[in-house]
């Protein structure tokens, strides 16, 4: 069977002054992406500050191109339903995320944070194993998600090793493999991140060998410093969807450079 290898274009690197006419332009001209990526970010869980739902549902009264919503925020489980309401077809959180927001409930020190944030410069979390709570609250935010009648996906910062997913198995529908340290669009591809989606791809098909239909359903999205030089290696590995700033909405043509990066992941 072919694999289709979906698109799902960063919003991060649009105009925010011209985004209707952005969306419309990559929508509107041949074969529209499958996602529209939506990228959340508190100023607290990332340095940087983006947008909140009312954006949201604004622009899912232009588009009907599928919202991807990443939420890079310290506690998701306070505002989930707000994106969920907005019209978010696939809501994804970090499984840092919740260690951050207990770790600072518990002043425990589970977490590798920087103290001082510089702007556009990349560092994040890193978590090496979910406790059983975290993974509790972490598995009934997917499960809300669900209900919903989203997507659930579950994200891991570069270097948190994919082995933390382990007992949220079969609670989501995607893993988000950040190939940078969210925060920034435009940044550098981290090659290491090349490895982790074929571990995960290799877990996926050890579940479906075994018939496990809940465990070996998930896709693989990656995101961060995708462009036509990066995407085929992370297609090889296992990626179903790439998401794409800089290279899409970056670029002097958007629909071309849309077009451009389908070829490459073919
Ligand atoms: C980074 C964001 C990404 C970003 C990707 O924190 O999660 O979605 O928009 O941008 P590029 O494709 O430019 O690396
Ligand atoms: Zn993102």
């Amino acid at each position: 069977m072919t694999r289709i290898v979906q698109i799902s274009p960063s919003i991060l690197s649009a105009d925010f002054l011209n985004l209707q006419r952005d969306v419309s332009l990559i929508t509107s001209n041949g074969p529209s992406p499958e996602w529209l990526h939506i990228d959340v970010m508190d100023g607290h869980f990332v340095p940087n500050l983006t947008i909140g739902p009312p954006f949201v549902k604004a622009l899912k009264a232009i588009t009907n191109v599928p919202l991807d919503v990443h939420l890079m925020i310290d506690n998701p489980g306070a505002q989930l339903d707000w994106y969920l309401d907005a019209g978010a077809d696939l809501v994804t959180i970090h499984v840092e995320s919740h260690a951050c927001a207990m770790a600072q409930a518990f002043s425990t020190n589970t977490l590798v944070k920087t103290t001082r944030p510089v702007l556009s410069k990349g560092t994040s979390h890193v978590i090496e194993t979910l406790s059983a709570p975290q993974a509790e609250i972490l598995g009934s935010l997917l499960t809300r998600i669900r209900d919903a009648g989203a997507f659930a996906g579950v994200a891991l910062n570069p270097h948190t090793p994919e082995t933390v997913l382990k007992p949220l198995s079969g609670l989501f529908d995607v893993v988000l493999v950040m190939s940078v340290h969210p925060g920034f669009g435009g940044q550098s591809f981290i090659a290491c991140s090349v490895d982790k989606i074929a571990r995960l791809a290799a877990v996926r098909t050890a579940a479906q060998k075994r018939k496990d239909e809940s465990e070996g359903s998930f896709l693989i999205e990656v995101d961060g410093g995708i462009d036509v030089t990066t995407a085929p290696s992370v297609v090889r590995a296992g990626a179903d969807i790439l998401v794409a700033g800089k290279a899409v909405f970056g670029a002097a043509d958007p629909v071309k450079a849309l077009a451009q990066l389908r070829q490459a992941a073919l």
